[in-house]
């Protein structure tokens, strides 16, 4: 079944004691008032994510890891995988940021390979998309999202998809205070609603939640959480403030 979902991408943000403190205020903000059907996921950065699921064992919020090495375990000095994130009680994993692409060059090709191995060992995915502000002016913004979606997630089986979260996160409206519009997330998420439908039935397409990303705050969430499509959000700095990502939450 289709979720509402809400989900907070601390990126590099929070040290130990204040990704604590962080939980403490989301945990109390969120406690009351939530629909039955909304999920609540918080994704610290990985030396935190030990304490992220022993402070948020008895509340609804669960947690995610930003990324992870697509192999079993070897030589990839820095890396985290899969197994590891599992084995301390992560059950959800981001994967394909544009951060990780932009900064990271992680291709449609790799993210598929991540994907893989993030479903292999039992992790739900979070999926993020989304075209550039080039890709936009130029009118290319479907044809990128189509072959992001097509080339990292359409060789998977139909009864893959009850483990992934879509989200659509324009590069142009991340961290820039510059929100895509209520009906460009629509036009967006109704046309990937569709791409799933032509791939893999009604079904699929309906029971998939597609968050939207990019400068959601306080002010703005419940105009583009009213869209039919969209699902709900991934947060990235209003998630960084209890308040503001408690408001957020309340919002959907
Ligand atoms: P902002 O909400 O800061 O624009 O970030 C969005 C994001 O990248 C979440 O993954």
């Amino acid at each position: 079944m289709k979720q509402k979902i809400v989900a907070g991408n601390w990126k590099m943000n929070k040290n130990l004691k204040e990704a604590k403190e962080l939980i403490k205020g989301i945990k109390k903000e969120v406690k009351a008032g939530l629909k039955d059907n909304t999920r609540v996921i918080i994704a610290p950065s990985f030396v935190n994510l030990q304490s992220a699921v022993k402070k948020t064992k008895k509340s609804i919020v669960e947690v995610a890891a930003q990324n992870m090495h697509q192999a079993k375990s070897g030589a990839y000095t820095g890396e985290v995988s899969a197994d590891m994130l599992t084995n301390l009680g992560i059950g959800i994993v981001i994967l394909g940021h544009s951060e990780r692409r932009e900064y990271f060059a992680e291709t449609d090709e790799l993210l598929a390979k991540k994907v893989d191995a993030a479903l292999g060992n039992g992790l739900e995915v979070v999926f993020c998309f989304g075209e550039s502000l080039e890709d936009r002016r130029s009118g290319n913004h479907f044809e990128i999202v189509e072959n992001q979606l097509k080339k990292a997630l359409f060789h998977l089986q139909k009864e893959n998809f009850k483990d992934i979260i879509l989200a659509y996160e324009p590069v142009w409206a991340i961290g820039t205070g510059e929100t895509a519009s209520p009906e460009q997330a629509q036009e967006i998420h109704a046309f990937v609603r569709e791409l799933f439908t032509k791939e893999y039935g009604d079904e699929t397409a309906n029971a998939i939640s597609i968050l939207y990303g990019g400068s959601v705050k306080p002010a703005n969430a419940k105009e583009i959480f009213s869209k039919p499509d969209v699902d709900g959000g991934l947060i990235g700095g209003a998630a960084l403030n209890a308040e503001d990502f408690a408001a957020i939450i309340k919002s959907i």
